[in-house]
């Protein structure tokens, strides 16, 4: 009885409590491509003259925690990905401003992106492009070896600024969700599957304002600042006649050979050796400096330069969210993208969604890459005793097959750093 009780409280106060939540929460934008998303989604011209507009899959992809539960993939490989959807135009002045999809890169993603954008009024969605200007962009960028990261990048004042901390992303070929809030007070967070990664405020990871403190330009080490740290010992004394001890000294056991000829061979001298009491150079011992003061710092003051803007974090008129990517290697599936003002709501979706699929993801993904090496062994078949010597075969395949990417990422560095470069 008693437990059954309990259980029914806990459920009203469950019920309660997401009624709560879809009372206070403002969903602005809610994507998770249901049937008719391609009626909300704008796919971009850019391009496709050049023939480098790549195509979009609608799928669950390989594997997956629901078949029915379909994102959009890119299908094509050394393409360009462009596509956007609006949504009625808002202000995140004075609100929390949650920006949050899913990502999954089954094509283990060696270069290219994973993120998303907002945008604001003015732009052609059927112009939209690596040139578009946006307002946020955040998500994965994984190229090579040194980048794998969340990019978290700001305009303000038509500057793109990027994230000065570095959060790492996944990597692996399985369902990520990433978030992104922005709060009044100008702080944010990031979280990767509903754990924060990240957090700070945009005054401090951010160089979007000139700093609030700067070091006093003006301030001068005073003269009888002492910053040595260790001094030489004034009791320790070189010993007498320390300088004298010659490096090398003749070798005390040589001999002059018998057949050694003074007039033809010259007066015959001892070679030399090592000196073992010689100890090198003098040095006086250190102590510690009994007056030293510590590093000196010029005292920090108001940066004159720094004019506040409480609005740093608010974008007037935001409107539209898109896909602008470079992919070398496609199969990079997006979903559940969302857009409000409630992390509760956010972090309840990625619950509902990737918390209830991920476990079943992960097995189908586990049994297709056990099906694959299955595969692979029939195709390469070996007496057992070759078998280890064929693992390390097969992993140096795999080396090899990185190598010949390289230009290809090299192509893709090349692009993301144009991307970047107008950033
Ligand atoms: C779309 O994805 C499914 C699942 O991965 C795949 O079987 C199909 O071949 C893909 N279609 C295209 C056009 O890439
Ligand atoms: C905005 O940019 C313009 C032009 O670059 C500059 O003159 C102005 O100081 C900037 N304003 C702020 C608040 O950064």
């Amino acid at each position: 009885m008693a437990s059954q009780r309990r259980r029914s409280s806990a459920l009203s106060s469950l019920i309660l409590l997401s009624l709560l939540v879809a009372a206070s929460a403002e969903v602005f934008f809610e994507e998770r491509f249901d049937d008719g998303w391609e009626n909300r989604w704008v796919k971009s011209d850019w391009k496709k003259d050049e023939k480098l507009a790549g195509e979009w899959n609608y799928t669950s992809g390989k594997w997956n925690g629901d078949p029915n539960d379909k994102g959009i993939q890119t299908s094509e490989d050394y393409r360009f990905y462009a596509i956007s959807a609006e949504f009625p135009e808002f202000s995140n002045k004075d609100k929390t401003l949650v920006f949050q999809f899913s990502v999954k890169h089954e094509q283990k993603l060696d270069c290219g992106g994973g993120y998303m954008k907002l945008l604001s009024s003015g732009i052609d969605q059927k112009k939209f492009g690596g040139d578009t200007p946006y307002s946020i962009m955040f998500g994965p960028d994984i190229c090579g070896y040194s980048t794998k990261k969340v990019h978290a990048i700001i305009t303000y004042n038509e500057t793109n600024h990027l994230i000065k901390k570095d959060v790492p992303c996944e990597t692996d070929q399985l369902t990520h969700v990433y978030t992104f809030i922005l709060r009044p007070d100008a702080t944010y967070s990031i979280l990767i599957d509903n754990v924060e990664k990240q957090s700070g405020s945009l005054y401090s990871d951010w160089s979007i304002l000139p700093p609030k403190k700067i070091k006093d330009p003006e301030a001068k080490k005073p003269e009888d600042w002492d910053d040595k740290e260790y001094i030489p010992d004034p009791e320790d004394k070189k010993p007498e006649g320390y300088d004298d001890i010659p490096k090398e000294i003749p070798d005390p056991e040589a001999k002059k050979p018998e057949d050694w000829d003074d007039e033809e061979d010259g007066e015959w001298t001892a070679p030399t050796m090592a000196n073992p009491e010689y100890k090198g150079p003098w040095k006086q011992k250190k102590i510690k400096n009994p007056n030293y003061k510590g590093k000196w710092k010029a005292p920090m003051i108001d940066n004159p330069d720094f004019k506040d803007d409480p609005d740093i974090y608010v974008y007037p008129s935001l409107k539209y969210v898109g896909i602008e990517l470079w992919q070398v290697k496609s199969g990079t599936l997006f979903d559940n993208v969302l857009i409000c003002d409630d992390p509760e709501y956010a972090k309840n979706l990625v619950e509902e969604t990737w918390g209830k699929q991920k476990d079943a993801e992960k097995a189908a993904f586990d049994e297709e890459e056990k099906k694959k090496e299955e595969e692979e062994s029939k195709d390469d078949p070996v007496d057992s005793d070759a078998e280890i010597e064929d693992d390390e075969d097969d992993a140096d395949a795999e080396d090899d097959s990185d190598a010949e990417a390289k230009p290809e990422a090299h192509l893709a560095d090349d692009t993301e750093e144009s991307a970047h470069d107008e950033l």
